[in-house]
């Protein structure tokens, strides 16, 4: 059996080789954030693909892109992106996601917009039957903690104010106790509310693959229409 970091070293090579069919010498790569996606760095910069550039998601990740020498362009200069490939903290059968974990999903959501592709790398610890387990991240303006925390309460779920600013100069809300069986509509009822930036669910904006370690290393390719 191989360990967790295991896993994700190994479903990050996995997307590597999945996304070279896609790439051109001018192909945009977006990269998400999270230690599953460090390893698709890492693999990055050690396959030759074709591509001109990478948009990031975060300071972090652009740090680890421009230590491994990979191009990193700023996602304002970008109108498209051929594939983004990010990592996610539960996922459900229908490939809706929560994410955020990493505080990362407001610049995590803008770049998955623009991608034609959103390829999900996770370890088979992340799957799930129904989304909420795993505290659900909401990214809000520090003014509206008061009335979108009470909102969410009526919801049913309990919010947790995490320590600390995000890159935008905003809080993020973890919402635990939730069940979240229809996400798509979830995820449009909390984006109304004044003050919430962006809500932790992908439903609205699913990823067309989802690549899945198993326990022993190997890969389960999970495929949907769009
Ligand atoms: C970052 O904000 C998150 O959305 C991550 O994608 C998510 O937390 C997965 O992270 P790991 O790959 O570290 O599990």
């Amino acid at each position: 059996m191989k360990t967790q970091q295991e896993l994700k070293s190994v479903v990050a090579q996995a997307a590597v080789d999945s996304i070279r069919p896609l790439l051109t010498q001018s192909s945009v790569i977006g990269i998400g954030t999270g230690s599953t996606v460090n390893f698709f760095i890492e693999h990055l910069q050690q396959t030759s693909l074709p591509f001109k550039g990478t948009v990031s998601s975060s300071i972090s990740s652009t740090e680890l892109l421009e230590r491994a020498g990979l191009p990193v362009i700023e996602t304002k200069c970008v109108e498209d992106v051929d594939v983004y490939v990010d990592g996610a903290d539960e996922v459900d059968p229908n490939f809706a996601l929560i994410k955020g974990g990493g505080g990362a999903l407001t610049q995590e959501k803008i770049v998955a917009s623009m991608a034609t592709k959103f390829v999900c790398i996770v370890d088979n610890s992340k799957l799930v039957n129904i989304l909420g387990s795993f505290p659900l991240p909401i990214e809000v303006i520090p003014s509206a903690l008061g009335i979108v925390s009470k909102t969410l309460r009526i919801f049913g779920g309990v919010p947790s104010v995490r320590p600390g600013h995000t890159e935008n100069g905003n809080l993020i809300i973890d919402v635990s106790g939730l069940t979240i069986e229809n996400p798509d509509a979830l995820e449009r009822t909390l984006n109304d509310v004044p003050g919430v930036v962006t809500v932790g669910l992908f439903a609205l904006q699913r990823p067309q693959l989802v690549l899945v370690a198993g326990q022993h290393g190997t890969i389960d390719v999970l495929t949907r229409d769009n």
